[in-house]
């Protein structure tokens, strides 16, 4: 099968089938209200996951289910492949998702009422899951570029440190910005991280996602001291109602920390179908990906073109990193109540950028993983709902 521009332009029809990102906001919006919200895709996962996952159906009881060593090996290879890093087995713990990683990480390496440092605008449920947990929230809001693009603020990450923080979370590549950190930026924050004692949780989720010439810098590749790196098949793949996820850690000391936190919270994993479906992706996904990739590259370039074209004063922060891009609407004038309500009237659905932050305020995050022509027609309903 050839993963090309045509097979990505077809899509599919998800209506009716619990997706939420389609079904999950027509009650809100209408059955005509086009969605380029939720981070998921519109595309088919790789044929070798319906093959693993109807192949396991096929026999019919579903009793306890073995975590079996290819299920780890999976992972390590296609990790070794794709990013050049090297994962010992005894390195990962299975998890059911990534946010519920981040939880964990911040129990067992911090105490209530503890700093935990974060860079708005950033994915929502970092600022949540410290809200969640009962530790204090320390916003480094990430320096924004004239050309709207995003730098770490150094200084800004210190000043927490030197206040007591004791945990960082970083979003690697960063949801919203869609930035991919470099080697030097990495080594530079975690040379300052270490200097204070402080541990790293980074969520590569959107690993997979960066675009050429650029390369994923896994943050174990930088240092394997004090951090944990938490990953997932299910942006990559589309698979992210199976519910799997890891947890990456060869640090003895913190992986013993968290996976005690772990036991402690009786969070369970090995759903037998995220089993087989990941492991297939992993072992068969790499055709599609990079086809997916060719096609979200198109799809980022198209975006930036009709937004040059139809959204004068709008700034598209460029893209080096994931399928989803960051628009500031804030020289439109509109509050985000009021970009939403127009947005709404308009028939087209974006992430609000206050789910980021209060830095996201005037902001939307656009979903550019679907088909070329739903990117054509989201901007254009854009367009209309910004026109006075
Ligand atoms: C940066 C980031 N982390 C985590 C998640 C959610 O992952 P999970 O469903 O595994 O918790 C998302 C989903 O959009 C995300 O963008």
């Amino acid at each position: 099968m050839k993963f090309d521009q045509e097979y990505f332009d077809a899509g599919l029809y998800r209506v009716g089938t619990r997706c939420e990102k389609w079904d999950g906001m027509r009650a809100d919006h209408g059955a005509d209200a086009l969605p380029l919200w939720v981070a998921d895709m519109d595309f088919a996962s790789p044929p070798a996951v319906q093959e693993a996952i109807l192949r396991r159906a096929g026999h019919p009881t579903f009793g306890y289910t073995a975590v079996e060593e290819d299920d780890w090996q999976s992972l390590i290879g296609f990790w070794q492949r794709r990013h050049g890093l090297s994962v010992a087995p005894e390195a990962l713990t299975m998890l059911p998702c990534v946010v519920t990683g981040l939880k964990l990480a911040i129990l067992a390496l911090t105490q209530p009422d503890d700093g935990v440092i974060i860079q708005s605008p950033v994915y929502g449920p970092f600022r949540f899951s410290v809200e969640a947990t009962g530790r204090r929230l320390c916003d480094a809001p990430l320096k924004r570029r004239e050309d709207g693009s995003y730098d770490m603020d150094l200084a800004a990450i210190e000043k927490h440190l030197q206040q007591g923080a004791k945990l960082m979370l970083l979003c690697s590549p960063h949801n919203p910005v869609s930035r991919a950190w470099t080697r030097q930026e990495l080594t530079a924050l975690m040379e300052l991280l270490h200097r204070y004692g402080a541990f790293l949780a980074s969520d590569e989720i959107h690993a997979d996602f960066v675009f050429a010439p650029g390369e994923f810098v896994p943050i174990l590749s930088v240092t394997q001291e004090k951090v944990l790196s938490f990953c997932a098949a299910s942006k990559t793949f589309n698979l992210a109602g199976l519910q799997q996820a890891a947890c990456i850690c060869p640090d003895a000391a913190v992986r013993e920390a968290f996976q005690r936190e772990k036991n402690r919270a009786g969070v369970t994993c090995g759903n037998i179908f995220a089993l087989e479906a990941t492991r297939a992706a992993y072992e068969h996904g790499d055709a599609w990906l990079d086809g997916l990739m060719d096609y979200l590259a198109g799809n980022r370039d198209h975006l930036a073109a009709l937004v040059k074209a139809h959204l004068p004063r709008a700034v598209m922060t460029p893209m080096t990193a994931t399928y989803l891009a960051w628009i500031d609407l804030t020289a439109y004038g509109f509050s985000e109540e009021e970009l939403k309500k127009r947005a709404d009237a308009a028939g087209v659905v974006f992430t609000m950028g206050r789910f980021f932050g209060d830095a996201g305020d005037g902001f939307v995050r656009v979903n550019i993983g679907c088909p070329r022509r739903y990117i054509t027609e989201g901007v254009l309903r854009l367009k209309k709902a910004l026109e006075v």
